[in-house]
């Protein structure tokens, strides 16, 4: 008798299994057909990344400059004293030091590349992280024969505290355009030109006397504020204006430097901070925004 139980009962399991293996199979058909898996519809799209608003201002304003001929160079953020001080005509006891709290980061290693040193010597050279784009008019001038007309976007370094308009790290937008026939008057229209390519139509300049050690004449640059088309406003402290750049023509001290003829030829340059572009531009009060990075911020420029 216990055998044949022992059949009995291993046949009703062997039926059994049979037959949940069958309903599991008959219910997954069912709950496909019944929408739990519809594939019409749409899938979950990942989220995509976009350009930071800096960038995104940096081609804007080297697109407008390139369009009418410049071209867009790049230059080391660790300099010499040499091309970020001297050969702009800033020499070591020079007062226009002091506005530009430098970040020292040590003296060349024997090894230095030559092309950071330029052939100036590692003799008395300190490297710091430059304070401004302008050491790449030097840069450039060495490297070539005039005509040259470059923008130069990059990093730029000052021993600044953080706040809403001040930041130890923030970008700057170089212009050099240096030929045989450079007029201040050339040097004006493009500047108007460009301000109001990037900030419409209705935007005028003005140029007020200002003071670098490699242009002369200097000026600042400002612009009509944008929130208030020049009326006077909160954002522009009711002066109607927003100062944007400081520029000049090439002192001849410099051409010195470079071997450039300053008897033959004349020039402008110009440095404009990337961030205070787009803060005019896009109404941000806050510089620290751009850094912090919070995707909240970021989206609402995606483009
Ligand atoms: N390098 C200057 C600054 O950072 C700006 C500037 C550039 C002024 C070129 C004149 C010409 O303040």
């Amino acid at each position: 008798m216990g055998k044949a139980y022992n059949e009995l009962k291993t046949h009703i399991e062997s039926v059994l299994e049979d037959k949940i293996r069958q309903v599991k199979i008959h219910d997954d058909e069912r709950s496909a057909r019944a929408g739990k898996l519809d594939l019409s519809l749409p899938g979950l799209a990942p989220r995509r990344g976009a350009r930071h608003l800096i960038i995104q201002t940096i081609e804007e304003i080297t697109g407008i400059f390139q369009r009418i001929g410049f071209s867009v160079v790049e230059g080391p953020e660790v300099e010499t004293d040499y091309y970020n001080f001297e050969a702009l005509n800033i020499p070591a006891d020079h007062p226009a030091r002091d506005t530009m709290d430098t970040f020292y980061v040590g003296v060349p290693a024997r090894a230095a590349s030559a092309e950071l040193l330029g052939g100036h010597g590692d003799q008395g050279q300190r490297l710091l992280l430059r304070t401004h784009t302008s050491p790449m008019q030097i840069r450039t001038m060495e490297k070539h024969k005039p005509p040259v007309r470059v923008v130069v976007p990059g990093k730029t370094y000052r021993r600044d505290n953080p706040d809403a308009s001040h930041s130890f790290m923030f970008h700057q937008i170089e212009g050099l355009a240096v030929d045989f026939n450079i007029t201040f008057r050339e040097f004006k229209g493009t500047m108007e030109y460009f301000l109001r390519e990037f900030f419409g139509p209705k935007t005028r300049t003005r140029f007020q006397s200002s003071y670098f050690p490699f242009t002369e004449p200097s000026v600042d640059l400002a612009a009509t504020c944008g929130a208030c088309d020049g009326s006077g406003c909160r954002a522009c402290k009711q002066s109607g204006w927003i100062e944007l750049m400081g520029a000049g023509m090439v002192d001849p001290a410099v051409y010195g430097f470079v071997g450039y003829d300053a008897g033959a030829l004349s020039g402008f340059a110009f440095g404009m901070g990337v961030e205070r572009f787009a803060m005019v531009k896009y109404g941000i009060d806050d510089l620290q925004l751009f850094f912090q990075n919070d995707v909240r911020f970021l989206q609402q420029f995606r483009r």
